[in-house]
C-alpha cells in the first residue's frame, strides 16, 4: 500500500478513538447507522436535478449496485449560476436549482424503489454571504435577517477579526464562531437555532431521506451538532465535513461520536466537489489514469464506505455551475452534455460490483513486488492487481479464488458467460495475467465468463503504440479511438501514454486478434483542455497473433 503513489483521501469519522465516554445504548445506535457492507458505495451526484437523479437511480445506479446517492443541498439558496450558490441557504423551503419539494420527494421514492438510499447535503453552519437579495424560491433576505426564520441575534458576531471573518485556523473559537468566507454564521449554541435546524432535518427525514452530509461541520462545535442530531426523529447515516489541517486545534476525532461506527468504518473518497476544483486531490484531468486507478483501489480495499464523485467538466472556470441546466445525462459507459458520469465508467461500475460481491471478506494474498505495483485478494471472492508503473506487469498471482474462468471487470463485463473485456483462468490457486501499464485488472466470483476481447473467446494480441511528441511540462499524451477499449473517441476515456522514453510516448495494449480500429493521439494541456492530432484519423488492425508496434509522430 505504501508503495502505491496515489492520493486516496480519507475522511475519518471513527467512533471509539475519541476517548469520549458514550452513554449506554450508543453503540447499538451507531451500528444501526452504519451502511451495510454488502451495498455501501455512495455516489455523489454533484449538481444533478432531482428528476435526473431519479431517472439515473432507475436506469443505472440501482442495477449497478450503488447503495446510496448523495445529492446537492435541497433547501432554497441564493440565486446565481455558480455551483456554490447551492451552499448559501436563504430558507428551508425545499425549492432549489435542483427542483422543488415534490420532485425531491419523488426522487426519494424512485431511488428507494431501485434499492438506492438518499443522502442529502445539509448546511447547518451558515446562511448567505451577501448583504441582501432574494432566493431561488423568492424569499428575500439581508445578511443577518431571514424573515420568519432567523434574526440578528441568531448569528454569531465573533468580534475577533475585522469583518468577523475567519483568518486564524489555530484559534478554535474563531474557526467556530467567526464567518467562513463572510457566510453569516448561525449561533448553533442557542436553543432556537438548534431547534430550527432539527426541524429542517426532521422535515427531510419525514420525506424518507436516509442520510445527511453535514457541510462545514468543522466550523460548528461538535457538541452543538450532537445536540441538534439528538433531536432527530430517527438516526440517519451521517458523514461530516471536517478538513484536518496540520497543527490545528480542531480534529476529526472530536466529531466521530455523533453518528459513526467503530474501527475501520469511515467515508473514503478520492475526490469530492471541493477538492476536484481546488487541486487538493486527483481529478479527471490527472495524468496516467491515476484518477481511475485510485478509485479502483478505494473500491477494492476493505477500509470504509467509498464515495464516488459524479461531476462535470469545466475546471478552467472553478465557479462554473452544472451544464445542461442541471439535468444530468449519461449514455452507455460515459457522460454527455458536459457531464462526466464517472459512476458509469466501465472500471468504476465494475468495481462497485466487485465491492458488493466481496463484502467484508478479509484482505488476503497481498503482493507488492516493486514500487507502484500491488495486488491482493478479498477472501475467496475477489482479486485485484493495480499497476501504477509505466510498463506492463506480467505475473502469476497466488489467489484464494476457486478454480474457474473469470471476467476482468476493469476492461469489460460478464455477459451470457462471455467476457466483453479480458478473461482470466484460475487454476490450482494461481492465475497468470498481464496488468496493463497505469491500469488494473480485477476478477470476482460475481463476474464469471470466458474469453478475451469482444467476448468471442478468440486470442488476444499486444499492440505497442509509440508516438513521438514533444511536449512542455504538465502536458501529456493520450490515445483515443473507435473501440470501447480505446474510449470510443471520448477524451475522458482515453488511455495515457508513458513518457519514460521521451520524446517517444508509449503504451502497450492487449486486444482481440484481427480487430480493425481507428485512433488518434490527443494532448491534454495543464488546464485540462485537449488538443487533437490533425486529420485524417489513423487506422490499424491488430495482428492475428503475437504483438506489433505502431510507430507514429505527432501531426
Ligand atoms: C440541547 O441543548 C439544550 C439547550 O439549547 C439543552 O437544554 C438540552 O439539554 C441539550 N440536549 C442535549 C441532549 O444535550
Ligand atoms: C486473456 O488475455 C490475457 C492477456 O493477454 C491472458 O493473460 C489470459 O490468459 C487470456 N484469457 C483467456 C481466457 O484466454
Ligand atoms: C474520425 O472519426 C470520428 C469518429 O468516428 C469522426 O467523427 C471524424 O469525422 C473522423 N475524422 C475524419 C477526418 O474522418
Ligand atoms: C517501430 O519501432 C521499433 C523500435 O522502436 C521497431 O522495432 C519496429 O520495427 C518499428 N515498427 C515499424 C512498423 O516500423
Amino acid at each position: 500500500m505504501r508503495s502505491l503513489c496515489l492520493s486516496v483521501l480519507l475522511i475519518l469519522l471513527v467512533s471509539h478513538s475519541s476517548g469520549l465516554s458514550l452513554p449506554a445504548g450508543v453503540d447499538a445506535e451507531l451500528d444501526t447507522r452504519a451502511p451495510t457492507s454488502a451495498k455501501n458505495v455512495i455516489v455523489q451526484m454533484f449538481e444533478w436535478t432531482w428528476d435526473s437523479v431519479a431517472a439515473e437511480c432507475t436506469n443505472f445506479l440501482g442495477p449497478a449496485g450503488y447503495g446510496f446517492v448523495q445529492v446537492s443541498p435541497p433547501q432554497e439558496h441564493v440565486t446565481g449560476t455558480q455551483w456554490w450558490t447551492d451552499y448559501q441557504p436563504v430558507s428551508y423551503t425545499l425549492t432549489s436549482k435542483r427542483g422543488d419539494r415534490s420532485q425531491f420527494a419523488n426522487m426519494i421514492t424512485t431511488c428507494h424503489a431501485a434499492s438506492v438510499q438518499v443522502i442529502a447535503d445539509t448546511i447547518f453552519n451558515h446562511m448567505t454571504g451577501s448583504d441582501s437579495g432574494s432566493g431561488v424560491a423568492g424569499s428575500t433576505y439581508t445578511h443577518y435577517v431571514y424573515p420568519g426564520i432567523y434574526q440578528n441575534q441568531d448569528f454569531h458576531h465573533c468580534g475577533l477579526e475585522p469583518g468577523d471573518d475567519i483568518v486564524n485556523y489555530d484559534n478554535r473559537l474563531e474557526v467556530q464562531t467567526c464567518e467562513l468566507e463572510n457566510l453569516a454564521d448561525l449561533a448553533t449554541d442557542t436553543e432556537y437555532v438548534r431547534s430550527r435546524l432539527a426541524t429542517y432535518a426532521n422535515d427531510l427525514l419525514s420525506l424518507g431521506v436516509d442520510g445527511l452530509r453535514l457541510d462545514a461541520a468543522k466550523h460548528m462545535a461538535s457538541t452543538d451538532i450532537a445536540n441538534i442530531t439528538s433531536r432527530f426523529t430517527r438516526a440517519p447515516y451521517i458523514t461530516q465535513e471536517v478538513i484536518y489541517g496540520a497543527g490545528e486545534p480542531i480534529t476529526p476525532n472530536e466529531y466521530t461520536y455523533i453518528g459513526w461506527v467503530s474501527g475501520t468504518q469511515a467515508n473514503v473518497f478520492v475526490t469530492n466537489h471541493d477538492t476536484e476544483r481546488n487541486g487538493n486531490s486527483l481529478n479527471n484531468n490527472s495524468p496516467s489514469n491515476t484518477y481511475v486507478t485510485a478509485m479502483i483501489f478505494s473500491l477494492a480495499h476493505p477500509f470504509g464506505t467509498p464515495t464516488i464523485l459524479s461531476s462535470y467538466t469545466g475546471f478552467t472556470d472553478t465557479d462554473a455551475g452544472a451544464p445542461n441546466g442541471g439535468a444530468g445525462t449519461c449514455t452507455g459507459t460515459g457522460g454527455t452534455n458536459g457531464w462526466l458520469c464517472q459512476h458509469r465508467w466501465v472500471a468504476i461500475s465494475g468495481m462497485v460490483g466487485f465491492h458488493n460481491n466481496v463484502g467484508s471478506a478479509a484482505l488476503v494474498n497481498w503482493v507488492s513486488p516493486q514500487s507502484q505495483q500491488i495486488a491482493f485478494g478479498r477472501g475467496a471472492l475477489g482479486f485485484v492487481a493495480i499497476n501504477n508503473a509505466d510498463s506492463d506487469w506480467t505475473a502469476t498471482f497466488t489467489t484464494s479464488l476457486p478454480a474457474g474462468s473469470y471476467c476482468d471487470v476493469i476492461s469489460g463485463t460478464s455477459s451470457s458467460g462471455k467476457c466483453t473485456g479480458l478473461g482470466f483462468t484460475v487454476s490450482g490457486g494461481t492465475f497468470s495475467a498481464t496488468v496493463p501499464a497505469r491500469s488494473a485488472i480485477a476478477i470476482h466470483t460475481g463476474a464469471l465468463g470466458t474469453g478475451n476481447g469482444s467476448g468471442t473467446g478468440t486470442s488476444s494480441v499486444t499492440i505497442v503504440f509509440q508516438e513521438t511528441a514533444t511536449t512542455t511540462f504538465g502536458e501529456n499524451i493520450f490515445l483515443v479511438g473507435s473501440t470501447a477499449q480505446l474510449g470510443s473517441w471520448d477524451p475522458d476515456a482515453s488511455i495515457a501514454l508513458s513518457s519514460a522514453g521521451y520524446p517517444t510516448w508509449s503504451v502497450s495494449i492487449s486486444m482481440t486478434a484481427d480487430t480493425a480500429f481507428d485512433f488518434k493521439f490527443i494532448r491534454k494541456e495543464t488546464d485540462g483542455s485537449i488538443v487533437w492530432e490533425s486529420d485524417p484519423n489513423r487506422s490499424a488492425t491488430a495482428p492475428a497473433s503475437g504483438s506489433t508496434t505502431v510507430n507514429t509522430s505527432w501531426r
